[in-house]
């Protein structure tokens, strides 16, 4: 696993969005996997800005989502499809068919499970996903004790995650107790995944995922078995790394051509 100390959110956000843009450059139809929450934004607008400067042509990449939650009426603001909709697909100036994610509103939330790793396969699987980390070490909404073989499912969030997204409803009571997330062995397929982290509140949860025993009691730490896999974070958030003076060095020494 790469580490990658940034000095904030900006800079990690500039970071990604350069690797999303040279994969972008090297395969214009790549299949980009996004996360939704607060600390991703930096990487959506860094990239929108580069491509309304003409630095890259993202018209024929694809956006695919990680979870979402379970009964939200279709459209809501706040469903992950809205959400994505709205911060990814339209700045990047893409149309609603070159994105998919799982369906919400299903009656039969098992079948729309299943409905979306096939799809993703499909698809020819996913360039490069984009994860966050929760307070609890969740990655999607693989919540602490998630199966690390997990495949696209229905989950019950934890009080903690209800609670450190409520910020984005009226109240705590609307948040949805359940949600469909890519289970930890779907994540495992994409091909290049990049964790981003930023803030004091995730330093706890990034050095048991990077530096403690692969657990599914922190489900992150299933990056660990990844054969790529970068972790970003800014100087915050490696605040309780004990590597990272080690993590720095190396990525000082970095030959600029080998990107993320
Ligand atoms: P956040 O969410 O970026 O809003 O902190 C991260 C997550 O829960 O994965």
């Amino acid at each position: 696993m790469e580490v990658v100390i940034v000095p904030d959110a900006a800079a990690g956000g500039e970071l990604i969005a350069e690797a999303l843009a040279t994969l972008v450059r090297r395969k214009p139809e790549a299949l980009l996997g996004v996360a939704t929450g607060s600390t991703p934004l930096p990487v959506y607008e860094a990239l929108a800005a580069k491509v309304r400067a003409g630095e890259v042509d993202a018209s024929r990449a694809r956006i695919c989502q990680l979870d979402e939650y379970v009964g939200l009426p279709a459209g809501h603001p706040e469903s992950y499809r809205s959400v994505v909709l709205r911060e990814v697909v339209e700045p990047l100036g893409l149309d609603e068919s070159a994105f998919m994610g799982p369906d919400g509103t299903a009656e039969d939330v098992q079948a729309a499970c299943e409905a979306y790793d096939r799809a993703l396969r499909e698809a020819g699987g996913v360039d490069l996903q984009l994860l966050g980390i929760g307070t609890d070490g969740h990655i999607g909404f693989n919540e602490p004790c998630s199966s690390l073989a997990s495949r696209t499912r229905i989950k019950t969030l934890t009080q903690q995650t209800r609670e450190d997204n409520a910020r984005f409803f009226d109240s705590l009571d609307e948040v949805p107790h359940h949600v469909i997330t890519q289970g930890i062995g779907t994540i495992l397929e994409a091909r290049h995944l990049v964790l981003l982290a930023t803030g004091e509140g995730k330093a706890d949860a990034v050095a048991q995922a990077v530096e403690g025993p692969v657990a599914a009691l922190v489900p992150a730490s299933a990056l660990q078995l990844h054969p790529h896999a970068t972790v970003v974070v800014d100087e915050a958030a490696a605040g309780k790394l004990k590597l990272a003076e080690y993590f720095r060095a190396t990525y000082a020494a970095k030959p600029e051509w080998q990107g993320l």
